[in-house]
């Protein structure tokens, strides 16, 4: 299976860090932002990953992380031009897939769990798509939010104002080969955007959307100033209890 790391995008909610910077360059701690989900994409034991980016900033990406041999990777890259959603990005990793499912991580989102296992059960499902949750404590507002009863997704929605449960949608996801028929067919959202959770719905629709909660912690460092914060503080105190271990 291969992987799919979306670094693209404006960052407005960051601005000013983000005027000049791309946001997955951002530091975290020690290291740039799009060093964690890499490190998850190894982790996961994934070989071939393609890191989607947008015009401005590709070159500063090539820079950093060239070929991926430091990782034990073998980096691809594909410019997304405009800023037209998740799943207009998505759609850009068609030929990178090769008929193949993949594994999608947003590039801002930084979480501690492996997702080894779940790579290798996923492998061996013959079609679908796969949706990590993250339990909030709190009904929120400012994320795709997941309505799952007896293990099945019956919803997702993006943003909405009266959520339906405390299931975040993080940006990690798993598709089978179809996802690019899906996309082909998606239309823009209100925004202008083609939507991941739209994306998601496809397979939620057919009844082969599975969603899998997070125990570990997640952050998805792009929404504000505090949550990129949070991020540097949890890598930091992981960092330093490995160190007293
Ligand atoms: C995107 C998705 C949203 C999801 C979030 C997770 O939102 O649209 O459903 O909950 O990623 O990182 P964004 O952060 O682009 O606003």
């Amino acid at each position: 299976m291969k992987g799919v790391i979306l670094a693209g995008g404006n960052a407005t909610r960051l601005r000013p860090l983000t005027w000049v910077t791309n946001k997955h360059l951002l530091p975290i701690y020690n290291k740039p932002m799009i060093y964690y989900p890499l490190e998850a994409m190894v982790k996961a034991g994934i070989k071939d990953v393609l890191i989607i980016t947008g015009p401005n900033h590709s070159g500063a990406f090539i820079n950093l992380l060239k070929s991926g041999k430091d990782f034990g990777l073998r980096l691809s890259y594909e410019i997304q031009e405009e800023s037209g959603g998740i799943a207009q990005a998505i759609n850009l990793a068609e030929d990178f897939a090769d008929n193949g499912k993949i594994l999608v991580i947003l590039g801002d989102n930084i979480f501690a769990q492996s997702l080894k296992d779940d790579v290798e059960n996923f492998k061996k499902e013959r079609k679908g798509a796969v949706v990590f949750g993250k339990n909030m404590a709190t009904r929120s507002k400012q994320y795709g939010v997941i309505e799952v009863k007896n293990g099945k997704v019956l919803s997702i929605e993006e943003k909405p104002e009266k959520p339906k449960s405390q299931i975040g949608q993080t940006g990690i996801y798993m598709y089978d080969e179809r996802v690019f028929d899906f996309i082909r067919k998606q239309a823009p959202s209100k925004r202008g955007e083609l939507e991941v959770t739209d994306l998601n719905n496809n397979y939620v629709k057919e009844g082969t959307m599975i969603c899998k909660i997070l125990t570990g912690w997640w952050v998805d460092a792009g929404t504000s100033f505090d949550e990129l914060l949070k991020a540097n503080i949890l890598v930091a105190k992981e960092i330093k209890e490995e160190s007293i271990k």
